[in-house]
């Protein structure tokens, strides 16, 4: 057989990539669900990003095509494609981050939990790789119902011997990428200089725009206070309905991916001051995971924030996510234990 040029650890493609790169330092990044929807997207912007060297692309389908598709761009990293279960743990070998936007996405009228069926086990098998094969990854986990797949994947981990609740990140980062958007809409700002902070979690009433916290300094009238959380927790059906049937957000998400992802990375070279929003093991609620700003370092979530003041409607907001939460958590966990 003609060697795959494309595919592998030591291929033609990959020594010539090499030699062109002068073998520059960065970091080796893992996409589970590369040729997806989002997977694709996010593969491009990976690429693009200076802080990676290394590039692993991984699905169950297409991981080739996307791969040489991907190869070509003239930047630094170097890109490899693995095909299916039996290339799962090439794919993770070695890897300081891996990025998981495998599953299925909601079609009209599903919430996010209907997907849990699908993508519980699909996390589960991913997640069981990355016990196995590089137990000190960061994660940043995708995948939804992400409030239910972050504890999944903590159980797993734990029953791996591998569980290191800084290093698990569930990714809420399109909800404040929504938010900052939408609210610099509402206050005739640029997107880039507003800055809000959305906590809980990844789904309906979970998502909890703190708009008493934004940055600059503001105030929001009821109406507008009303409009905007609604229309953040309602963002992933918005896009949802408008694609009829073609799926959920991939390009926003993999611009947030990839932003969250590169603060990551700026985290783990030790740059100070890296802060985001995450969905975590966490303190601040009696909850046992809760999304807050965390600050990132070299150890992953090395500090998570608490709340903050809130106002008398983001109180009322965060009873009804904790309710939620509480019982989305909870499925995750047994699913694993069970
Ligand atoms: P998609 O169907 O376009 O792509 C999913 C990819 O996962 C496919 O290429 C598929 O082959 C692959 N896949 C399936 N099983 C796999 C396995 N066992 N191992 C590796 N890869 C596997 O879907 P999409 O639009 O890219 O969305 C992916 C997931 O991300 C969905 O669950 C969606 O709900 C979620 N999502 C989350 C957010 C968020 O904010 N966290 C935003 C958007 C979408
Ligand atoms: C989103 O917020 O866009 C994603 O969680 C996808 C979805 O199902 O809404």
């Amino acid at each position: 057989n003609p060697p795959n040029l494309q595919m592998g650890e030591g291929s033609i493609l990959e020594q010539a990539n090499c030699r062109a790169k002068g073998g520059a330092p960065g970091f080796k990044v893992a996409i589970l669900g590369a040729a997806g929807g989002i997977g694709q997207p996010l593969a491009l912007l990976m690429k693009m990003n200076p802080l990676v060297s290394v590039l692993h692309l991984y699905d169950v389908v297409n991981a080739p095509g996307v791969t040489a598709d991907i190869s070509h761009m003239d930047t630094g990293a170097v890109v490899r494609g693995f095909l299916g279960q039996p290339q799962l743990e090439s794919a993770l070998t070695g890897m300081d981050l891996v990025v998981i936007p495998a599953g299925v996405p909601r079609k009209p009228g599903m919430t996010r939990d209907d997907l849990f069926n699908i993508n519980a086990g699909i996390v589960k098998t991913l997640c069981e790789g990355i016990a196995k094969c590089c137990p000190n990854a960061i994660v940043n986990l995708i995948s939804n119902p992400v409030n239910s797949t972050v504890p999944i994947a903590a159980e797993v981990f734990k029953k791996a011997g591998t569980y290191d609740p800084k290093r698990l990140l569930g990714v809420t980062m399109l909800d404040v990428v929504r938010a900052n958007t939408f609210v610099a809409e509402v206050l005739g700002l640029d997107p880039r200089e507003v800055s809000v902070p959305v906590v809980g979690g990844h789904a309906g009433v979970t998502i909890l725009p703190l708009l008493s916290q934004v940055k600059p300094p503001c105030s929001f009238t009821s109406e507008e206070t009303e409009y905007l959380t609604k229309r953040i927790q309602d963002g992933g059906t918005e896009v949802v309905q408008a694609k009829a049937g073609a799926g959920s957000a991939t390009l926003s998400m993999a611009y947030a991916a990839v932003k969250f992802a590169d603060a990551c990375l700026r985290g783990l070279r030790g740059d100070a001051g890296i802060t985001e929003c995450a969905f975590v093991a966490s303190q601040v609620t009696e909850l046992p995971f809760f999304a807050t700003r965390v600050r990132l370092g070299r150890a992953g979530a090395e500090e998570v924030y608490q709340l903050g003041p809130l106002n008398e409607y983001e109180r009322v907001g965060l009873e009804s996510a904790k309710k939620e939460l509480a019982a989305s958590i909870q499925k995750g966990i047994s699913f694993i234990r069970k």
